[in-house]
């Protein structure tokens, strides 16, 4: 039912009665729709459902258009990203309308789901920022970089399973944290296929995020595995263009320590986690979900 999501995200933007808006928003590409398929799975296709799900995904592609001006992508799932085709004020503006019309949305669906929904956004935001600034140094602290990850992603898809788990009358407790895990575990492995993949399939430039600066999972355990020369020369390459031989080294160093593997185990145990509180609920359909999220190639 994940069409009647998308009918109703265009109904939001009809309302607004504007037509460079709703020629901007026919030009976003729509994702995987992960959040809005966890709140139908959850909850059903009532009226409220629907709409608390497409609020999330105006939130979500709100979020993304204001990333890709911060993060200086100019593609964004194999497509020019909006910033790349308009320029950042437009970006930033269309994210404004879209995450303001879906609060507005969010006033009409009851106050417990407007307040989870709501404290997400925070904590995405808070997120971001701390992504930013964590990005201006070559750091290496694991539990800071899980922090941010859990604000960044995951504190949305933790809302998105707790707002549907409201709207079901379900224990929110557990879906809570199968949220909270699918999300840590969903950008964890976005940043190990930000290493693994090249450009073509990631629909945006590999090692991008060494390069922008940030020390995701894998650059950690690297750093950790690594003999001091080793450590001297990767510290080099923190923040700056790679050359095609740089990041080759990167990749190889990271294949010899075995650190891809390592960084996905830890993504694969937040997984189970969530498939197992998901199978004593006889959710299968979540499960599912979360199975497919580490079945996939590295
Ligand atoms: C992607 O991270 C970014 C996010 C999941 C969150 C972005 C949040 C904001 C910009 C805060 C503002 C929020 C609103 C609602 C306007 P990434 O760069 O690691 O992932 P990527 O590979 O998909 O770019
Ligand atoms: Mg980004």
């Amino acid at each position: 039912m994940l069409s009647a999501v998308e009918r109703k995200i265009e109904q939001f933007i009809s309302d607004l009665n504007d037509k460079e808006v709703t020629a901007l928003y026919a030009k976003l590409p729509h994702g995987k729709r992960l959040r809005a398929k966890l709140i139908l799975k959850i909850a059903g296709n009532t009226l409220s459902v629907v709409k608390t799900a497409a609020i999330v995904e105006m939130i979500h592609a709100a979020s993304l258009l204001h990333d890709d001006v911060i993060d200086d992508a100019y593609t964004r799932r194999n497509k020019p990203s909006l910033n790349a085709l308009y320029g950042n004020k437009t970006a930033i503006m269309l994210g404004d309308i879209l995450y303001s019309k879906g609060f507005l949305e969010l006033n009409n669906i009851s106050p417990e789901v407007a307040k989870i929904v709501s404290n997400a956004v925070v904590q995405l935001s808070l997120g971001e920022l701390k992504d930013v600034s964590l990005s201006k140094a070559f750091h290496l602290d694991k539990e800071i970089y899980l922090h941010m990850i859990y604000q960044k992603t995951a504190s949305l898809m933790e809302a998105a399973a707790g707002a549907a788990a409201l709207l079901a009358g379900k224990d929110k407790r557990a879906y809570m944290t199968y949220g909270r895990n699918l999300g840590i575990a969903f950008q964890m492995i976005d940043d190990i296929l930000d290493i693994t993949m090249d450009a073509q399939t990631l629909g945006k430039p590999a090692l991008h995020d060494f390069e922008e600066g940030k020390t995701t999972l894998p650059y950690i355990y690297l750093y950790e595995a690594m003999k001091e020369d080793e450590r001297v020369k990767l510290q080099s390459l923190h923040r700056k263009k790679l050359s095609d031989e740089e990041a080759e080294w990167i990749k190889v160093k990271m294949q010899e320590y075995g650190i891809i593997q390592k960084s996905f185990l830890e993504a694969k145990v937040l997984v189970e986690e969530a498939i197992t509180l998901m199978n004593e609920r006889g959710e299968s359909a979540l499960s599912g979900i979360a199975m497919a999220m580490i079945e996939r190639d590295f």
